[in-house]
C-alpha cells in the first residue's frame, strides 16, 4: 500500500479507461493519479493486484446538502460561510502497469479504490524514452523532471497539430522543426502569415533557417496550371484554353534560348528586344516600355495572345480581350519572379526552410501548394524509382483549413490527399497545423496518424478530433477545453501506446507571430505605423505603393 496521502476514493467506474473519484478538494485537471486494486482471477479463484496510472479530466464542486437555508446563508455569525462539499472527478485511465510492461487498463476500478498522487517512478515506466532516435518536445503536465519525447521514425505518419486560436501551435510546429533539423532534417513550414519569418533556432545558429518569398515564376510552372491560376472562372474554357497555348509556345521559345547558354531573365530580354526589333510588341502610349524581365515576359505572352487569335478563328475578340485584362491583372497583382526558385531547389539537410506565402491572395497561396507538394512527392518518388537514396523532408502546412476544407474544393487539395496518401512511403512528411479540426478533409485527416491536441472549446472540434484519432476516448477529451495554454494531449505511434499529457516546451527564438504587446507600443508613443505611411506616399501625396 502506498504511503502517501489519499487524494480521493471510486465512486463509480463507467468502464475500465474512466472512474469518477470523489473528494473533499478537487485536484488540478491534468494531475496523474495512481491506484491499486485487487481482482478475481478465476483461473486461481485468487485476488491478485493491478496497479494503474490516470488522469484527472474534468472536476466538479457542489454541496453537499441541497439547498442551504437562507437563515444560514444571512447569518453574520462569521465572514467566511462554508458550506460542506464534495468533488467529484472524472479520471481518465490512461494505463495498466501491474506489469513491467505497461498495458491497456482492461479492469474497471472498483469503488472505494483510493486514489494517490502518481510516482514519478512510475510515469517513467510509461513515459520516460531513450535518447537515441528520439527528439524531445516537453515535460509529462505537471512534473517538469520527466520529459516527453517523439519516436523520430514514426514520423512518416504524417502529424496533425490542432487548437483553438492563440492555444501553441506555432510554438509547438517551431519546437518540432528546430529539434528535427537539429539532428538533420529538412523542414520545410508553408507559412501562410510570415510569422516564422524572423524564426531564430534556439541554439542560435542563424544559419539553420532559410527563408523563401513566395514568388510565381511563370517560366517554371506548367502551362496548363499558370492558366488555370490567371483565369478562374470555371467556365471559362476557351480562354483557358487560349492562354495555356500562347504560355506553351513562350516558355518553348525561353527554353530554346536557355538553351543557347542564356539565364532565364536574359533570355527574356533577349526574346523582348528581337521582338520590338521586329515591331511585333505593340508599343502601348499609355504604357511604360517593359523593363524588368516580367513585365518583357507579360508583354511577349500577350502579343503571342494576340497573334494567335490573328491567325486562328476559333476566338472573338471578346475571348481575346478577356484573356489580356486578366492577363495584365495577374501581373499587376502577384509577386512575379521568373526566378523564383523551385521547391525542390529549396531542400537542404538540417535547415528550417519557411516559404512565407503572406504576400500572397489566398487563392494564390493554394496554387502555390499545390505546385510545391506535387513537386515535391514527385521528386521524392523520382529519387526512390532511380534507386538512389531520397532525403525524407518533412512539409508543414500552417492554416490548413484555408487549403483543406471539408466542404468545398481548393487548387490545393488534391495535391495533398495524394501527398498524405503516398508521401510516406517516399519520405514525405505531412505536418497539418489547424485551428478548426471540425473543417478538415476527411480524406487527409484520415491518413493522419500522430496527434497534438491543443486547448479546444467548441463540442464540435472536441467531437471532430475524437473522429480522426479513435483511440482519443471521449473522457480523456473532456479535458481539451481547460488546457492552458502550451499543454496539449499528444497521442500515436511517435509518443507510444498511450496518450500522454503534455507541457510543451517553450521555443526561445524569436517568432512574429507572438501576440503584439498592444500596451506597450500604444503607451510608448510608438511611431512606427505613421513612417510606414509617409513612406507609401509620393512627394505630391499621392499613392506610390
Ligand atoms: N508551450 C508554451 N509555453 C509557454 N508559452 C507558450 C507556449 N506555447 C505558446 N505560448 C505562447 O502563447 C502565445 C500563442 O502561441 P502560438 O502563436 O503558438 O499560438 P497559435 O495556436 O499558433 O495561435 P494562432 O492560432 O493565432 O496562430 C505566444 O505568445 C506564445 O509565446
Ligand atoms: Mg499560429
Amino acid at each position: 500500500m502506498m504511503s502517501r496521502p489519499i487524494l480521493g476514493r471510486v465512486l463509480r467506474s463507467g468502464s475500465p479507461l474512466y472512474s469518477y473519484v470523489y473528494s473533499d478538494y478537487p485536484m488540478p485537471v491534468g494531475s496523474y493519479v495512481y491506484a491499486e486494486f485487487s481482482v478475481l482471477d478465476r483461473a486461481s479463484g485468487s485476488k491478485v493486484g493491478r496497479r494503474v496510472i490516470g488522469v484527472v479530466s474534468n472536476s466538479s464542486y457542489s454541496p453537499i446538502i441541497e439547498r442551504p437555508s437562507i437563515v444560514d446563508l444571512r447569518s453574520e455569525s462569521s465572514q467566511e460561510y462554508s458550506v460542506p462539499s464534495i468533488s467529484i472527478m472524472s479520471i481518465y485511465i490512461v494505463a495498466d502497469i501491474t506489469s513491467d510492461k505497461p498495458e491497456t487498463p482492461r479492469y474497471p476500478l472498483p469503488p472505494g479504490t483510493a486514489i494517490y498522487p502518481a510516482p514519478p517512478e512510475y510515469l517513467r515506466i510509461l513515459y520516460e524514452l531513450p535518447e537515441k532516435g528520439f527528439i524531445r518536445i516537453g515535460s509529462l503536465s505537471e512534473y517538469s523532471g520527466i520529459e516527453i519525447r517523439l519516436r523520430v521514425n514514426e514520423l512518416s505518419r504524417h502529424f496533425l497539430v490542432t487548437g483553438a486560436t492563440g492555444s501553441g501551435k506555432s510554438n509547438t510546429v517551431a519546437i518540432i522543426a528546430d529539434r528535427l533539423t537539429r539532428i538533420g532534417a529538412p523542414v520545410m513550414i508553408f507559412d501562410v502569415h510570415g510569422e516564422y519569418v524572423g524564426l531564430q533556432p534556439e541554439d542560435g545558429d542563424s544559419s539553420r533557417v532559410r527563408v523563401y518569398e513566395a514568388s510565381i515564376s511563370p517560366y517554371k510552372i506548367p502551362p496548363k496550371i499558370l492558366a488555370s491560376m490567371i483565369i478562374r472562372d470555371p467556365a471559362a474554357t476557351k480562354q483557358r484554353r487560349l492562354l495555356a497555348r500562347a504560355l506553351r509556345i513562350l516558355n518553348r521559345e525561353i527554353g530554346d534560348t536557355c538553351s543557347k547558354g542564356y539565364g532565364i531573365s536574359l533570355a527574356v530580354g533577349e526574346i523582348y528586344s528581337k521582338r520590338s526589333a521586329a515591331k511585333r510588341i505593340s508599343e502601348d502610349l499609355d504604357e511604360e516600355p517593359a523593363q524588368t524581365p516580367s513585365s518583357m515576359y507579360k508583354k511577349i505572352l500577350v502579343d503571342i495572345v494576340r497573334s494567335i487569335s490573328g491567325s486562328s478563328k476559333a476566338y472573338d475578340s471578346k475571348v481575346v480581350e478577356s484573356v489580356i485584362d486578366k492577363v495584365d491583372d495577374f501581373f499587376e497583382t502577384s509577386p512575379i519572379d521568373l526566378e523564383a526558385p523551385r521547391v525542390v531547389d529549396m531542400i537542404e539537410t538540417g535547415r528550417i526552410i519557411v516559404i512565407d506565402v503572406s504576400r500572397l491572395s489566398d487563392d494564390q497561396k493554394a496554387w502555390v501548394l499545390k505546385l510545391y507538394v506535387d513537386e515535391l512527392l514527385d521528386h521524392l518518388k523520382m529519387t526512390v524509382a532511380s534507386g538512389r537514396r531520397s532525403l525524407p523532408v518533412v512539409f508543414i502546412v500552417e492554416e490548413a483549413p484555408l487549403f483543406l476544407p471539408a466542404d468545398s474544393s481548393t487548387p490545393a487539395k488534391e495535391s495533398l490527399q495524394r501527398f498524405a496518401r503516398e508521401g510516406r512511403k517516399f519520405g514525405g512528411v505531412l505536418g497539418i497545423v489547424s485551428q478548426r479540426p471540425r473543417s478538415l478533409d476527411p480524406n487527409v485527416a484520415s491518413q493522419l496518424q500522430n496527434f497534438i491536441f491543443l486547448k479546444l472549446v467548441q463540442e464540435e472540434d472536441r467531437r471532430a478530433v475524437m473522429n480522426i484519432a479513435d483511440s482519443l476516448d471521449d473522457s480523456l477529451a473532456q479535458i481539451l477545453p481547460s488546457l492552458p495554454k502550451g499543454r496539449a494531449i499528444v497521442m500515436g505511434e511517435w509518443i507510444g501506446r498511450f496518450p500522454v499529457l503534455v507541457d510543451i516546451d517553450q521555443h526561445t527564438g524569436k517568432r512574429r507571430g507572438v501576440s503584439p504587446d498592444l500596451y506597450g507600443l500604444w503607451s510608448s508613443g510608438s511611431r512606427a505605423s505613421e513612417e510606414i505611411v509617409e513612406e507609401k506616399f509620393s512627394i505630391e501625396g499621392g499613392w506610390v505603393l
